[in-house]
């Protein structure tokens, strides 16, 4: 059965297939509430050319319905992508990477002309952070990356038993105060060994589809 919440990601899902143009190359993000989306866009039969997929586990579900998953190095762009978040803050500006996909997240995102960001209500955020905010660190970085964290005032926990789809590791960093996305995602990425941070404020969502409980809002 699902749960409320499932219910409120799957109204957003259903909602974004009216946001997709026919005929075009998808970009698709990670998550159950994208999950919610792939299995409504083929139930709706709207067809697409293709989609360029951000996990291994987007791909597997894309191929099981027959949609042909290409590389993102064959594309320049794509139209549109669609993807959940952890939390979403009143500007668009998400943390996103507690599937762990944030990388390749990041780079479809940033290929796209347009993002949909689809979740329920309970993301919706006045600040960023309380959600721990993921950070993809190459392994002989951890240390290096969990100390300078620690300056900045967070606690980093390494995500156990998890390997990124690039080979890497995974930092949950809790008790970051983040004020300012934009400047905190520039620090992050300067420090040496930091493949992605979680925050995605450079590259914000264009629409927002939250599931609430009294249905869709569609916020741009
Ligand atoms: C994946 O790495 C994340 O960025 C997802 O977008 C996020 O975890 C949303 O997941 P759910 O849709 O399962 O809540």
């Amino acid at each position: 059965a699902l749960t409320h919440a499932d219910e409120l990601k799957r109204l957003a899902a259903v909602a974004a297939v009216a946001e997709v143009p026919e005929d075009i190359f998808l970009g698709i993000g990670t998550g159950s509430t994208v999950n919610f989306f792939i299995d409504a866009l083929v139930q709706s039969g709207k067809r697409i050319r293709g989609a360029v997929s951000s996990s291994e586990a987007s791909t597997e579900r894309l191929r099981r319905y027959g949609i042909p998953v290409l590389d993102a190095t064959e594309l320049d762009t794509v139209p549109l992508y669609v993807d959940g978040a952890d939390e979403i803050d009143p500007d668009f500006a998400m943390i996103k990477g507690g599937g762990g996909a944030l990388t390749r997240e990041k780079i479809v995102a940033a290929m796209a002309e347009r993002f949909v960001c689809i979740c329920d209500e309970r993301k919706l955020v006045e600040r960023l952070g309380r959600f721990p905010l993921p950070l993809e660190v190459i392994p002989m970085a951890e240390r290096l990356v969990s100390r300078r964290l620690r300056e900045l005032g967070g606690e980093p926990r390494r995500r156990l038993g998890f390997v990124t789809d690039n080979g890497n590791a995974i930092l949950d960093v809790h008790g970051l105060v983040i004020d300012d996305p934009d400047a905190l995602e520039t620090a992050l990425n300067d420090l040496p060994g930091v493949v992605t941070n979680g925050i995605f404020a450079h590259r914000r969502a264009d629409v927002l589809l939250l599931g609430t409980g009294e249905g869709v809002q569609r916020r741009e």
